[in-house]
């Protein structure tokens, strides 16, 4: 069995999902259901034997310890963290705590349980820590992509713990033997991401007519990676990745912002259209976020070179698949757009008016 922390977010759960698919190696499922987790996202493995999900905390010591003598897997995949950047600048502790605190606290609960296994399963051991490309930090339009060896220049409170976790992840290999793999991966979107992020936000923000809140000049440019395409990436590390080292995941699909915008207002006018006009028409320039990086971008040579990985989706293919996704699963945006999220709006957007 394989253990997932973070498995009822965005990633995780497709993770899961798409694990189970192709595989029978049941997946424990470790979560705490932070206002980014979300049951309802797993629902299709409600009867399905083969996950276990447990609700914990990665900063609870005792419960991790517990979870691994009982479950003992053959590997953690670690994909729970607090994740979105705006939220870390207006409240850093949780991100210090989670993504710090906690990585440690599994990475302490790993070392113990892998310490005591005899030698071919320990040897066999994983402990892959799923991180982004924004530890790098800022690009300008002429710099070259971020490799593996770019040195680390965080820049958000976000990245700056997310960096933070890598440095002790790397630290737990080279002091202690702990069998550890890195990946650094760019925008990710698709089924099931939180709408406080870029794409499920304008498309929600689009269908219920209100206005498209773009920062800045919108220039500033992402690489995006449709979601599965991760996941696929992160079951090739797991599986022939080497120990200790670090690997880029991406889908050269640099856009910039406004750009991605239009493209979604296209893809709506298309498959939704509205009475009169596009929904262009609702894009609204706002305050920039503070410290917004202009450019990532992803050199993903080594994963191709070593792994033979490639992603399987342009971004067009995939943008239109993600539309008709949220088009078609509307009841999972109200479920998980919570009081809580409506406050979180108000506080993100009024203070950008
Ligand atoms: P998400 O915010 O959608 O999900 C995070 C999950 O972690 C949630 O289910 C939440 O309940 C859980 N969680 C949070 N704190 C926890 C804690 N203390 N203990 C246990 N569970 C906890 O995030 P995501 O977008 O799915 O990102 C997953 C991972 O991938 C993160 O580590 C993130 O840094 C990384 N990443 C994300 C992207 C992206 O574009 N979304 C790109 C590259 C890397
Ligand atoms: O690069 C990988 C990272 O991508 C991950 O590590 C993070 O977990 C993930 O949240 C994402 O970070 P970003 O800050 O790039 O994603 P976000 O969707 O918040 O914003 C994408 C871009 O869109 C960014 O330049 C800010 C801009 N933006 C975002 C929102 C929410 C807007 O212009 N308007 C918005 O309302």
């Amino acid at each position: 069995m394989i253990l997932v922390t973070g498995g009822a977010g965005f990633i995780g759960a497709n993770f899961v999902l798409d694990w189970l698919k192709g595989l029978d190696e049941p997946v424990l499922n470790v979560d705490k259901l932070t206002y980014a987790g979300n049951l309802g996202t797993l629902r299709p493995l409600e009867h399905d034997g083969r996950h276990i999900f447990r609700q914990a905390d990665i900063c609870d010591r005792a419960a991790l310890d517990e979870l691994l003598a009982q479950h003992k897997p053959r590997a953690i995949l670690h994909f729970a963290a607090e994740s979105h950047v705006d939220r870390s600048i207006h409240g850093p502790a949780d991100f210090v705590q989670t993504n710090v605190v906690g990585t440690f606290t599994l990475l302490e609960s790993a070392r113990a349980f892998w310490s005591a296994l005899p030698e071919a399963e320990k040897k066999a051991f994983r402990f892959l820590h799923v991180s982004t490309d924004e530890v790098f930090g800022s690009l300008c339009a002429t710099d070259p992509q971020f490799t593996e060896t770019t040195p680390y220049a965080p820049n958000s409170p976000y990245s700056a713990t997310k960096a933070g976790s890598d440095h002790l992840v790397r630290a737990y290999f080279h002091t202690y033997g702990l069998p550890v793999l890195t990946t650094n991966c760019s925008n990710n979107y698709g089924p099931y991401q939180f709408p406080e992020k870029l794409i499920p936000l304008m498309i929600a923000h689009a269908l219920a007519g209100k206005p498209l809140p773009v920062y800045g000049d919108g220039q500033n440019v992402r690489d995006w990676l449709y979601v599965a395409d991760h996941c696929a990436a992160i079951r090739e590390v797991l599986g022939r990745g080497v120990p200790g080292e670090t690997y880029n995941i991406g889908g050269w699909n640099e856009k910039k912002n406004l750009d991605v915008v239009h493209t979604l207002c296209d893809l709506l006018d298309a498959a939704r259209p509205k009475t009169s006009g596009s929904y262009r028409d609702q894009i609204t320039y706002v305050k920039d976020r503070p410290g917004h990086d202009r450019r990532y971008a992803i050199d993903a040579r080594k994963l191709e070179r070593e792994l033979g990985w490639k992603p399987a989706e342009t971004f067009e293919t995939g943008l239109a698949k993600t539309v008709r996704w949220y088009l078609d699963n509307q009841a999972w945006v109200d479920e998980v757009a919570s009081g809580e999220y409506r406050k979180w709006v108000e506080t993100n957007y009024a203070q950008r008016a």
